[in-house]
């Protein structure tokens, strides 16, 4: 089975849409995005010190400084059928908040990011979220694809975490990776004392898991463009 990129040097690149590890000067924007996603829960995380700890791990998806042309089109597989660009996605369904002739401006380049723990032999998602006017455009699922990919790069068995009983359209999406329900922890959100599922993949380095999830990455190319190892 062909190897996964070590994730140092992994920068996907979905159309103009990167991945790569969060940096400090990210945190305002990663803060403020989790503040939109999880209110009326004040998490707080400490992302900058957590910038530190070997066990923690964040990848943030942005707009990358070198955004290509608006002319420039992605490289499909012949005979693909026609692809739904995220940033033409975003340009018909946000008003004023990008624009892809535009460069974002400075400390608006963050769409979205994910968390992860990697506890044992566990990578546990602790945080997932998406720039709320972008929703919908594949960024949700390119955080997960990344979280996947670090987690096997880390040795990790599994992928956990927990998610609220109500938030189907969070486990429709860990549900589209073999995430299963593995029990529920009762009265978990603080705020409202709702209860959480928490889901689990099967081993990630099984020949069914890599063949579910290289499937799933392909099937995610042709909707939304090429992944390119920059
Ligand atoms: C959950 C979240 C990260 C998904 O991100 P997203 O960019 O909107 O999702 P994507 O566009 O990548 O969609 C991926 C999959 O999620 C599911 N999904 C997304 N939007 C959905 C909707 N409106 N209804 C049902 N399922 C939906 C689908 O399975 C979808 O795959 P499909 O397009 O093949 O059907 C985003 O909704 C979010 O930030 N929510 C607030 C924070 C949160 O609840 N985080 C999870 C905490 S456990």
């Amino acid at each position: 089975m062909e190897e996964p990129p070590a994730f140092s040097e992994f920068t996907d690149s979905v159309m103009d849409i990167a991945l790569r590890r969060m940096r400090a000067e990210d945190v305002s924007q990663v803060a403020d995005i989790e503040r939109e996603a999880f209110a009326p829960l004040s998490l707080g995380t400490p992302f900058k010190r957590d910038l530190n700890n070997r066990y923690v791990r964040y990848l943030v998806a942005h707009w990358p400084d070198n955004s290509p042309e608006p002319s420039e089109e992605p490289e499909v597989p012949p005979d693909s059928p026609p692809q739904s660009s995220i940033w033409g996605r975003v340009v018909r369904t946000v008003q004023g908040v990008v624009r892809r002739d535009e460069s974002p401006a400075p400390g608006e380049d963050i769409v979205g990011y994910v968390g992860m723990w990697f506890q044992g032999n566990e990578a546990h998602i602790t945080e997932i979220a998406v720039r709320h006017d972008l929703r919908g455009n594949g960024l949700g699922e390119l955080l997960l694809i990344g979280s996947v990919r670090a987690a096997v790069e880390n040795g990790s068995s599994v992928v956990t975490l927990e998610v609220r009983v109500s938030n189907f359209i969070a486990q429709r999406l860990y549900e589209k990776y073999g995430f299963k329900t593995a029990g529920v922890r009762k009265g978990y959100y603080t705020n409202n004392r709702e209860d959480a599922l928490i889901m689990t993949t099967s081993p990630v380095h099984t020949d069914d898991y890599q063949k579910l999830f290289a499937s799933l990455q392909n099937s995610f190319t042709v909707r939304y463009g090429k992944i390119t190892l920059l």
